[in-house]
């Protein structure tokens, strides 16, 4: 038995772990919730419109009047007045949405806490279609674009559609080679080389490529997302926040990897060294 190889055996556990959990983080309603990429929040969408002493649709004429009436309450939840969620959070495979309690803005006894009420079905290739999700959650009667929902956001989001389906993807094969790397880690607890060591290097390289590749894209199209909804989705009451926890634990999962790789380069060429060294006198690597 070769204990040494014990090291790349936890580190792979953890980061397949690790990248399984960002993979089907949101899988039903409440789990690992905070590990979204990100959060739009919806809370306040359309109380601009709402507010506005006329607009062209009698729906929103109506529910702004009765938010008038609302408007003791500091508060007063439009979304829900419009019968859209509150907050959207967005999965590799799914969205979950939800409410806030006890209310979506903060104050000095309270602080929103994430009330999510159902999850979509897990899907590959997923891509967080915000304008259609909206629209046909959206009170029978009003539209989108009454509530001025920005072209720029509606672009923005199309454009994460081939990156989110690329991000997939890699996500896949990424988590694919780092079960392989544990398992050839676990191979070479019997049987640890220079051969052992390079074709683990081998697999290890390449997975943490892979998972950097995932992670980039992923990180990408939050920052991309998030900075587009903020700049444009201000005056509508939309805003977004940035998934950190699923940024740390991603880029965490690469960087185990990267790790693992360093470990089986040392293995080789600590093999090679002694193999140079005792192969004339016919003793066994290793
Ligand atoms: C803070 O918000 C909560 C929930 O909406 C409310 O019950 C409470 O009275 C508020 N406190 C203050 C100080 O406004
Ligand atoms: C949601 O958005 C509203 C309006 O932009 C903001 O006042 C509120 O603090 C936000 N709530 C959370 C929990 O982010
Ligand atoms: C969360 O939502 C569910 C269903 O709408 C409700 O029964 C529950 O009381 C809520 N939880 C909190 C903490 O408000």
């Amino acid at each position: 038995m070769r204990y040494v190889a014990i090291l790349p055996i936890v580190l792979t556990l953890t980061a397949f772990i690790l990248s399984m959990l960002c993979l089907f983080a949101g899988s039903k309603p409440g789990y690992l919730e905070q590990a979204n990429l990100l959060t739009l929040n919806t809370s306040m969408l359309g109380h601009n419109v709402v507010n506005a002493p006329k607009t062209s649709s009698k729906t929103l004429n109506s529910i702004g009047n009765s938010v008038q009436k609302d408007i003791n309450k500091a508060a007063s939840d439009v979304a829900k007045a419009i019968n859209i969620h509150d907050f959207y959070s967005v999965h590799v495979l799914d969205f979950c949405e939800g409410y806030y309690t006890p209310s979506p803005i903060a104050n000095t006894s309270s602080t929103p806490a994430k009330n999510v009420t159902s999850c979509s079905n897990q899907t590959a290739l997923f891509h967080f279609d915000a304008t259609a999700i909206l629209q046909q959650e959206l009170k029978k009667g009003i539209n989108l674009t009454e509530l001025q929902w920005p072209s720029a956001v509606q672009d923005g989001i199309r454009a994460a559609a081939l990156a989110s389906k690329v991000m997939f993807v890699v996500y896949c094969i990424g988590t694919t080679t780092t079960a392989l790397s544990f398992i050839g880690a676990l191979i070479s607890l019997f049987a640890l080389g220079r051969l052992s060591a390079l074709v683990n290097l081998a697999v290890s390289m390449f997975a943490c490529f892979c998972l950097m590749v995932a992670s980039a894209t992923a990180t990408g199209i939050i920052n991309r997302i998030v900075e587009i909804v903020n700049a444009h989705g201000t005056d509508i009451g939309l805003s977004a926040t940035k998934g950190t926890t699923f940024i740390g634990m991603t880029w965490s999962a690469d960087l185990l990897m990267l790790l693992v790789s360093f470990v089986w380069l040392f293995f080789f060429f600590k093999g090679r060294k002694e193999e140079m060294s005792y192969v004339p006198e016919g003793k066994e690597v290793y």
